[in-house]
């Protein structure tokens, strides 16, 4: 089939990574992908109709963030399809700091995207992305997979992916609340102390090469944070119980994932279970609606399929 022909009923799935971001110090800089997904079936139809399923009914309309950045490659490569039919199949949680924002927008442009024969190329689709979702750092690494640093000008944007090392294990502590990222961002400051600033580029760095050149003598201290964290950890319940407790199971660190409620710690691989079993004991205790899933990153990001 000529890929640039969009044809009608055609079907296309895409699947997205959850995604971490800040990882402590890299705050609105830096995003890491797991092995957790969320996984967009569409497919062009005949009918005229918009039918919108796996969601509850609210997000069945044109409101669904999914359809809204199909919307955007519709009006850019100005062409639509009569109809279309979208099943999403939802495996990270929402309102988490676990990027499902991102993953619709990203699953919507790059769905939207094969359904018109792939007229625009990875790099068009990830300044879109950026553009609707205001940070690159979940976007970025739901696109690319890895770990991933990215800086942005003027609608153009630039990143480095790089793999995790395989000596650490990933453990996402989920709270059993929502906490939208606009009220995590009001808590803070509108300016930070130059020290401050100071400290997070040269920890921020640390953590980036700690995580990629298999450091985790050098994580155990670069994980911490002076530009968010100390203003947010107020807003997620049982936070200072929770951190100390990874750390005294064996964690080399632990952040708040995203904007939070959720809490990222990583450890060594070699202390998996343990650290597993531990903290699964201890959240039965303190927490017991909350939950853990241990994780592996992902490397590969966003998967196009078609069916
Ligand atoms: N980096 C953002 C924040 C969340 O911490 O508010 C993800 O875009």
């Amino acid at each position: 089939m000529n890929k640039n022909i969009p044809s009608e009923e055609r079907s296309v799935m895409v699947r997205v990574p959850g995604t971490s971001a800040n990882i402590g110090p890299g705050f609105d800089a830096f995003g890491m992908a797991f092995n957790l997904y969320n996984t967009f079936t569409f497919q062009a139809k005949n009918d005229g109709k918009l039918t919108i399923r796996g969601v509850p009914r609210k997000y069945q309309g044109k409101s669904n963030l999914v359809y809204k950045a199909m919307q955007k490659v519709f009006k850019q490569v100005h062409y639509s399809p009569r109809g279309l039919y979208l099943y999403t199949k939802t495996d990270v949680p929402v309102s988490r700091g676990l990027g499902s924002s991102a993953t619709c927008i990203v699953g919507g442009l790059v769905g939207a995207n094969a359904l018109c024969g792939s007229p625009l190329n990875e790099a068009e689709l990830f300044d879109m992305a950026v553009a609707m979702e205001g940070h690159p750092d979940n976007i970025a690494p739901a696109f690319f997979g890895g770990l991933v640093c990215a800086i942005g000008e003027n609608g153009h944007n630039d990143y480095i992916k790089k793999s995790v090392a395989d000596c650490f294990a990933f453990h996402l502590i989920i709270p059993d609340f929502e906490l939208p990222t606009k009220e995590a961002r009001a808590a803070l400051p509108d300016q930070i102390d130059r020290t401050d600033g100071v400290f997070n580029v040269a920890h921020a760095t640390m953590t980036y090469l700690a995580l990629t050149e298999g450091r985790p003598d050098v994580l155990k201290h670069s994980m911490a944070d002076k530009l968010h964290q100390p203003y947010r950890k107020h807003l997620i319940r049982s936070y200072d119980a929770v951190c100390q407790a990874a750390k005294s199971y064996g964690a080399l660190g632990v952040c708040i994932s995203g904007a939070g409620p959720t809490l990222l710690a990583i450890t060594p691989k070699s202390n998996l279970s343990a650290f597993s079993e531990h903290m699964r004991r201890f959240l039965a205790r303190r927490e017991p609606h909350w939950q853990l899933y241990d994780l592996d990153p992902d490397n590969n990001g966003t998967t196009v399929i078609f069916k």
